[in-house]
């Protein structure tokens, strides 16, 4: 083979449709969440910075849910359904009609394996210029019930399984992390030959390299450190990975020049993206798609997601940003505040115990506190719009749909119900009324009352 030239075209396969018994779940495998996202998302993510001329993700167990979750993350993936998980070969060979007109190579991935990096698999890619076959392979700390490389040199022999491997087999250190590069029709062809006479009785994709070098092709494994190749078969390794997820993404995030008191106490989706010199307090948790730029500040317990936050603005401590939370310039979100949905312009501030939902505020606007957007009615939802440098007095209810012009008003405790012309100050509320000495009378009477009953 030559090692020159561009790479040919790659298609990605992921293997999803496992049962995943070890989870203890009726959630689909692929769909339990790391860093905020699904399982799977992690393995189309890598797989998407391979620029693949096609995805195709391998389904069976919660084959519906997988499939949406797919159609969210990666739409232009193709899903193929595996009915009966008969192995990892069988597995791979769903793909082949998706894959039946696709001249270039083919790269096996698994759903429940989050941590390879696309790096590793530039590594697999180049290493397929000079072999067939190309299977991912790294030093075990604890072999176990992983796949053992039989290797001659730098070739790859066969793979065998833990299961089938004989007492000497099972002492090599070096492991099969399940990925497997080769060309596409090459290796749909050897999955022809694969057959079930093994201890597991299934179809093993890792009866390929063995059955290639048979025919005079050449295999080899490139390895990668243990950590990228873990995989997820329980609640407890999920938590593990989890852990090792959260300890790389703050070392990034610091690294980036992000500021935090306390890293350890932070956590961060696989999206999150967070500009310079932003400071994050501590115990501030992040869902998934939040962006914070550079220089704005999150101050402790609070609680992002969907949401974006412009340079300068400060937020909490104990705020929520929910979906569609857009944050302007120097605006300040403070404590107990909820925002969904809505525009906050540049400088405005909603500093105590508010919802805002499906609303715009506009520039230098003040919120008082408690002040909330009445956005449902009970069937749909309406929307608040609000001007520029408006004061909304404390404990205002602002029944949607309703609009507050540039520099109006409300009353403290006006339930708003009309739109608010610009400059107007809107009052909507009862009138007080002073009743001079009821106060002591009525205290004197109750008292009397509470005597006559113990006597
Ligand atoms: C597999 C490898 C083993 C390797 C290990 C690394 C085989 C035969 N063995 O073993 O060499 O060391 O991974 O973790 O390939 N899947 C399907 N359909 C099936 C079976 C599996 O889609 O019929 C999917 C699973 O959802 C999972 C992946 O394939 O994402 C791996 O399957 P799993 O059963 O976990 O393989 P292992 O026994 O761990
Ligand atoms: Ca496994």
């Amino acid at each position: 083979m030559s090692d020159t030239g561009t790479p040919p075209p790659i298609a990605v396969i992921v293997l999803a449709a496992g049962q995943g018994t070890r989870m203890n779940s009726d959630l689909p495998k692929p769909l339990h969440r790391l860093g905020g996202v699904p399982l799977i998302a992690h393995a189309l993510q890598a797989a998407s910075l391979l620029e693949p001329a096609r995805i195709v993700v391998v389904t069976g167990h919660g084959a519906d849910a997988v499939e949406a979750a797919v159609a969210d993350l990666a739409p232009w993936a193709v899903c193929v359904r595996q009915d009966q998980q008969l192995g990892t070969g069988h597995a791979v060979v769903q793909a082949a009609p998706a894959l039946a007109d696709f001249t270039g190579d083919v790269i096996v991935l698994y759903a429940d394996t989050p941590f390879v990096t696309a790096e590793t698999l530039f590594a697999m890619q180049a290493a397929r210029r000079r072999h067939d076959i190309v299977v991912l392979g790294f030093e075990a700390a604890d072999p176990g019930r992983y796949g053992r490389l039989i290797m001659a040199g730098d070739r790859l022999l066969r793979i065998v399984e833990a299961k089938d491997a004989t007492p000497e087999e099972q002492a090599t250190p070096l492991c099969n992390s399940g990925l497997m590069a080769a060309d596409a029709q090459v290796l749909m062809r050897l999955l022809g030959k694969v057959g079930t006479s093994n201890a597991a009785g299934e179809y093993y994709l890792t009866d390929v390299p063995g059955l290639g070098v048979a025919e005079g092709l050449t295999a080899t494994a490139i390895l990668c450190p243990e950590a990228q190749t873990l995989g997820i078969n329980s609640r407890a390794e999920l938590a593990l990975a989890e852990a090792a997820f959260q300890s790389a993404r703050r070392a990034e995030m610091l690294d980036n020049g992000v500021a935090m008191q306390a890293p350890e106490t932070v956590i961060f989706a696989q999206d999150t993206w967070v500009g310079r010199d932003a400071d994050i307090e501590p115990h501030v948790v992040f869902g998934p798609g939040v962006t914070v730029e550079s220089g704005a500040r999150i101050r402790a317990f609070t609680h992002l997601e969907g949401c974006h936050v412009s340079a300068g603005a400060v937020i909490g401590p104990y705020a929520r940003l929910r979906p569609g939370a857009e944050i302007g310039n120097d605006a300040r979100i403070g404590n107990f505040v909820e925002v969904k949905e809505a525009q906050i312009g540049e400088g405005a501030k909603v500093n105590h115990l508010s919802y805002i939902g499906d609303a715009d505020i506009g520039a230098a606007s003040n919120i008082g506190a408690g002040t909330i957007t009445c956005n449902y009615d009970g069937v749909m939802k309406h929307r608040t719009t609000i001007g520029r440098d408006v004061f909304v007095g404390s404990n205002t209810m602002l029944v949607a749909p309703v609009r507050l012009g540039d520099q109006s008003m409300t009353a403290s405790g006006s339930v708003i119900t009309e739109d608010v012309t610009p400059g107007a100050l809107a009052i909507g509320r009862a009138k007080q009324v002073n009743k001079p000495g009821l106060a002591i009378r009525l205290m004197d009477r109750l008292r009397a009352i509470k005597a006559s009953k113990k006597g």
